[in-house]
């Protein structure tokens, strides 16, 4: 592995931070960076600690890694600086100089509109701040003088890592049924979620790219308005033990069983040639902490092995508890 894109199958929260500390500690990769915005909150559990990430790259926990911030990317200076404290990475961490900034207006802003209320938005100001960029008014990270020790090229060091041969990580946020593209318009969030995307506002050409990790959790979750289908009652949810609240506003998400068709074209349209299925201790009980293949109970085995035979890819790596060491790793 070189270069890999992580993207996510359904409507974020798939574990996608999971995924990334993993990898981070396990290949160990060499860089990490972050697209999107900081409406995503990326969890991570190390060493005991919980970490709900808005901005710094999950590949933070490998001590060696290079953290970046694509050009693509909206920045919220006090919650970077916040996050860059708590994970101790002044050292290593860059944003690109034309990463554009999110100020607390374009939150107010978001708070104050009835139209994006009506989207159960995060109300984190990443919609206005994409508007003012799009019409070329946003202030870019270069114009910041707190960001000063922080600027790079991303774009560049990135594509000189991957000639160089250095494990890369191009980190996405959210899910393919947010992107503005391929979503559930209007109930989608500003941008484009995709792989492409993630590459685009990381800096790096499709040519670059080896492996496209799409994550899919063993259940689907939506936070926010908007078609769910097989969307279960919260009493359903709790008693299969899959209600969750929301990492980066505390809202209650939603759930429905798998989606396969909805998979199916998450695999297609990103590309995807692996998956990373996570959290199925949270629908087969039995696999928790399981780090075996074949420690795992016979339909849980059944159910990856119809995900493999419908989506036409592996699955390569299976989530079966919250820290980053708890995975079935089928990489071979
Ligand atoms: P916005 O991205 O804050 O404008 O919100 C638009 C929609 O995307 C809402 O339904 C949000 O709940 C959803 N959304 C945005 N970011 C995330 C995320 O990281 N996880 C899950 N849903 C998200
Ligand atoms: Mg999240």
């Amino acid at each position: 592995m070189v270069c890999t894109v992580i993207a996510g199958g359904f409507w974020g929260d798939e574990g996608k931070g999971k995924i990334i500390s993993y990898l981070a500690l396990k290949e160990p990769l060499d860089f990490c960076v972050r697209t999107g915005s900081v409406n995503a909150a990326h969890t991570i559990w190390f060493k005991g600690n919980r970490y709900a990430l808005h901005m710094v790259p999950g590949g933070f926990v490998y001590e060696k890694c290079r953290l970046l911030i694509g050009a693509g990317s909206n920045v919220d200076i006090k919650q970077f600086l916040e996050e860059v404290e708590q994970t101790r990475v002044e050292d290593r961490i860059s944003i690109d100089s034309q990463a554009s900034i999110i100020e607390e207006k374009h939150s107010a802003q978001d708070k104050a509109s009835d139209h994006l209320k009506g989207l159960g938005t995060t109300g984190r100001g990443v919609g206005p701040a994409i508007e003012e960029r799009v019409r070329r008014t946003a202030k870019l990270a270069k114009d910041i003088p707190e960001l000063k020790p922080y600027l790079t090229d991303v774009s560049e060091e990135v594509n000189d890592a991957i000639d160089k041969g250095k494990k890369v990580m191009l980190e996405g946020t959210q899910g393919i049924m947010l992107s503005l593209f391929f979503g559930t318009y209007p109930y989608v969030t500003s941008r484009d979620t995709s792989a492409s995307a993630i590459c685009s506002e990381a800096g790096v050409g499709p040519t670059k790219i080896d492996n496209v990790l799409l994550v899919l959790k063993a259940f689907v979750t939506r936070v926010g308005t908007g078609p769910l289908p097989g969307e279960l009652s919260k009493e359903e949810a709790q008693k299969r033990g899959w209600f969750e609240t929301a990492a980066g506003t505390g809202r209650d998400r939603r759930s429905a069983p798998f989606n396969f068709e909805l998979a199916k074209k998450a695999v297609t349209i990103n590309g995807a040639t692996q998956i990373a299925l996570t959290k199925l201790d949270s629908v087969y009980p039995a696999c928790k902490g399981a780090r075996t293949y074949e420690e795992l109970p016979k339909d849980a085995k059944q159910f990856v092995t119809e995900i493999e035979k419908r989506m036409g890819i592996p699955v390569a790596l299976i989530g079966t508890g919250a820290e980053a060491l708890d995975i079935v790793d089928r990489r071979g």
